[in-house]
């Protein structure tokens, strides 16, 4: 157990050794070993049990960290200006997916009202039961107006036409594992001892896309990385049903060859725990954030590959700031307690060493010309 961290309450860590109970039953009944991304997907969403699925408080000051969408408004309603004007090309409805507490569809329904561009339909796609009674709370309080026009779906909508959006849900989907080593690629899963804790073990790489991608690291030896099979196929699937408008994705990651560079030896994988981060994803499972940062390189060409063009790669910072984030702030009325939150949120949003440069946003889209707010300058497409 990483020392530093605070000690969960006894409530909390007899639901994580319900879900270590759950999760040890899974590992015995597929034969004593589980991928790390069928490990993480229970870790995070088995349900009732996983970090998602359960109650505890996960976003902002009293949960486990921050959104963009959770530190200010003025987030939503400057990427409200892309969503509008990809919108007002091709027609058709929002859909977001993973949208937390809801934050960030408060904000972009009332950034798209200023515009009048507000949709028919404000589509919410959520895999946790629970956020999305969080999320339906949230609307009702902050964006009544609009809640007779937002859908909660089960599933991917066919031949959809608009926007599709995602802060911060690429990196929450189930990574696998890879090390490579000078005996060659092996694939590190999760196995248990008799009732004792889960520990990595490696197996060699079967699956031929890891195989593919483990290939591509650098020859180190001992080098640990992460592959997502997950982000590709979910770009896949929803280039798929998007028969005129675009995807845009906010979250931490990198072009391929800043992902898989060799002083990058450790991977990305990250868990959060109130707001301490740590690399040990067996640490009280339930109880953590596990995260891995996201290769863009892979978004681009799962979308390219599925025939949408590459619309805008660019960092947070310069995308926020090119669509407009400090008007929003200037209209806000100078000195009251709301501006100097703002001034203090924006800030963590557009400084490099926070939250500007790490993050990274991505559009990719079928059928759109117009030139989006937020990707006419610091076109970072090249490093992809
Ligand atoms: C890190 S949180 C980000 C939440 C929110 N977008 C924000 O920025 O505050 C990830 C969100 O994605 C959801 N999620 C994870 N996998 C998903 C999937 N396959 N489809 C839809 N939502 C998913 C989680 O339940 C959670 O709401």
């Amino acid at each position: 157990m990483p020392s530093t961290l605070p000690v969960p309450d006894p409530a909390a860590l007899a639901h994580s050794e319900q879900l270590r109970v759950h999760i040890a039953e899974a590992i015995r009944a597929a034969g004593g070993w589980l991928p790390f991304s069928s490990y993480m997907a229970l870790a995070l969403y088995a349900p009732g049990l996983g970090y998602y699925a359960a109650g505890s408080t996960k976003f902002g000051a009293a949960g486990d960290f921050v959104t963009a969408p959770g530190l200010t408004p003025l987030f939503g309603q400057t990427v409200a200006r892309t969503v509008a004007a990809v919108l007002a090309e091709t027609g058709g409805e929002v859909l977001e997916l993973g949208a937390g507490e809801g934050h960030l569809a408060v904000d972009l329904l009332h950034g798209l009202a200023d515009l009048e561009a507000v949709p028919q339909r404000y589509y919410i796609l959520e895999v946790s039961a629970e956020l999305r009674a969080r999320q339906q709370a949230r609307l009702a309080e902050y964006a009544s107006r609009w809640l007779d026009r937002v859908v909660w779906l089960e599933t991917l909508p066919t031949a959809f036409t608009g926007v599709i959006l995602g802060n911060e849900l690429l990196d929450a989907l189930p990574v696998d594992s890879v090390h490579r080593c000078a005996e060659g690629l092996f694939e590190r899963g999760v196995s248990v001892a008799d009732n004792g804790p889960f520990v990595w073990a490696d197996q060699p790489v079967s699956n031929t896309d890891l195989q593919k991608l483990g290939g591509l690291f650098p020859a180190v030896d001992g080098y640990v990385s992460e592959i997502s099979l997950a982000v590709p196929a979910l770009i896949r699937s929803l280039a798929g049903e998007l028969k005129r408008g675009a995807l845009l994705f906010f979250d931490y990651g990198f072009p391929r060859a800043e992902f898989y560079h060799p002083q990058r030896a450790q991977g990305t994988l990250m868990c959060h725990y109130r707001h301490h981060s740590h690399t040990d994803p067996f640490w009280l499972p339930g109880l953590n954030d596990i995260t891995a940062h996201v290769d863009f390189s892979a978004v681009a060409e799962a979308g390219e590959e599925a025939g949408l063009d590459l619309l805008g790669y660019t960092s947070q910072g310069a995308y926020l700031l090119q669509a407009g984030l400090l008007d929003q702030l200037a209209a806000l009325e100078l000195g009251t307690p709301t501006y100097l939150r703002a001034v203090v949120a924006v800030q963590r949003l557009l400084q490099p060493h926070e939250m500007g440069e790490l993050f990274k946003v991505i559009a990719l889209g079928r059928g759109v010309n117009a030139a989006l707010p937020g990707f006419s300058g610091n076109d970072r497409r090249h490093a992809l």
